[in-house]
């Protein structure tokens, strides 16, 4: 069982399996582990994390008589965050209008063609980051081609290609991840209202958003654990590097040179690699910063695996005040969803399911594909059931961590295409 407590309230013995706050200053990258060591409690007292959470199943509770922060009072912090995106105002101009040849289709409708559209950019992706080892310039007019597919595939159905750029495996992760950074600025970019061009700038700006990292020696890229600090060091080159390679191209986008350079910049002013603050970053980067974090989180890695979408909507809503910009993670929020394609919920009638699409009219009634009943302790022939119809009476109860069930299938529930990258 899991209690949040103060860091004052620690003693050595208990197991620390989390840390609240900014993850950067957390003194240890991978959490879940016993505390004995009394410079490893020093290390955290002297950080600035002011909560953790520890599992008391598997070491020390606090004495008794002392009391832990509620699940609740940390839920308020997160859903007051989500009520705000939910009933925020309109976006800044009127939503432009879909491109005049584009017809919206369904979620399930656009899976086959988002996949394509995957395979074929990744493809795209894995030469361009070849060429660039070779000392080419981008295409850019091939980037930009790719752009327009991918672009017109989120026009279609955001939910579609959003959720199938996540599921990839640890090598692909560089590739994939340009193609999902790309599409869910494209998202984002309409979600705040931008016009057609600065939208495709954004897609672009995404899909080159980490080019830098060819400079990155794979054994550092790819290793299974914590880098140290000099390999860290050379991590933090590649946006530096990424827009030295951009430059080359004479006709770059200006919103992707900026946003190469700058998508590791915190409004805080933490990041790198200038320490920007607030205003100093531009929208573009800050878009680029939280399109960025939310698929490293849900995607698997080398190090670790990939985390529910739902409870990476939770945490980085939890880290935004210093990391994100509020306005722009909400933005973020309404365009991808509180729960999004692919979250395991309970449902209220104790069924369990997982998101298929985002409704129009609610953040938190999206359309669930319910199979498992908690009753019986049974699966059933899957049913839909869209949460935002007035005749439907169930509602979302608490999102599921897919780790506490054995549901290897998961993502086939929901994209129908026979994967199972996340275990
Ligand atoms: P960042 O922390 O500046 O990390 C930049 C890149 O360094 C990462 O890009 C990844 O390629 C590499 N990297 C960072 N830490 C490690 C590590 O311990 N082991 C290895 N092998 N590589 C590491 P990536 O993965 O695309 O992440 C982009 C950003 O997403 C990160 O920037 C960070 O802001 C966020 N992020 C990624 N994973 C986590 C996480 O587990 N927790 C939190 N809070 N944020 C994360
Ligand atoms: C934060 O900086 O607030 C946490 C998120 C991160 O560092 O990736
Ligand atoms: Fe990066």
């Amino acid at each position: 069982m899991r209690k949040r407590i103060g860091v004052n309230q620690l003693v050595l013995g208990m197991h620390l399996k989390e840390f609240c706050g900014s993850w950067m200053e957390h003194p240890f990258w991978r959490t879940g582990f016993v505390l004995t060591d009394p410079k490893d409690l020093e290390a955290i007292l002297a950080s600035s994390i002011k909560e953790v959470w520890i599992d008391i199943s598997l070491g020390l509770d606090i004495a008794v008589g002392q009391h832990s922060i509620s699940e609740e009072e940390s839920e308020h912090a997160i859903n007051a965050a989500l009520d705000e995106a939910q009933t925020a105002p309109a976006p800044l101009f009127d939503l432009p209008p879909l491109p005049r040849h584009i017809t919206p289709v369904s979620a399930a409708k656009e899976l086959e063609r988002a996949s394509r559209i995957c395979q074929a950019s990744k493809a795209a992706m894995v030469s361009m980051f070849e060429e660039v080892r070779m000392g080419n310039a981008v295409d850019t007019g091939g980037a930009k081609e790719l752009v327009e597919e991918i672009s017109d595939s989120v026009s279609r159905n955001p939910g579609a290609i959003i959720s199938l750029a996540r599921l990839k495996t640890a090598d692909d992760y560089t590739y994939m991840h340009s193609v999902a950074v790309c599409a869910m600025m494209v998202a984002l970019a309409k979600q705040l209202g931008l016009d057609e061009a600065q939208t495709r700038s954004c897609g672009l700006a995404g899909l080159l958003h980490d080019m830098g990292k060819v400079a990155i020696p794979l054994e550092v890229l790819n290793k299974p654990g914590k880098l140290t600090e000099a390999e860290f060091g050379i991590v933090k080159a590649h946006p530096y590097e990424g827009f030295k390679i951009l430059r080359l191209s004479a006709d770059m986008d200006p919103v992707a040179l900026d946003v190469v350079l700058h998508h590791h910049e915190k409004v805080d002013g933490s990041g790198y690699p200038k320490k920007l603050k607030a205003d100093e970053i531009s929208l573009y980067s800050k878009m680029g910063s939280v399109c960025d974090v939310y698929d490293a989180i849900t995607s698997n890695r080398p190090y670790k695996p990939g985390w529910d979408p739902a409870e990476s909507m939770r945490k980085m809503a939890e880290w935004s005040s210093g990391h994100f910009d509020p306005r722009v993670l909400q933005a973020f929020v309404k365009s991808v969803g509180i729960y999004p394609v692919g979250s395991l919920v309970r449902l209220t009638s104790g069924r369990i399911g997982v998101v298929v699409e985002q409704s129009a009219r609610s953040l938190t009634m999206p359309i669930v594909k319910a199979f498992y009943s908690i009753k019986s302790g049974m699966r059933f022939t899957p049913v839909l059931v869209d949460l935002s119809q007035s005749k439907v009476a169930e509602k979302i109860q608490q999102r599921e961590d897919p780790a506490n069930w054995n549901f290897p299938d998961l993502n086939a529930l929901w994209s129908s295409v026979p994967l199972n990258n996340h275990g």
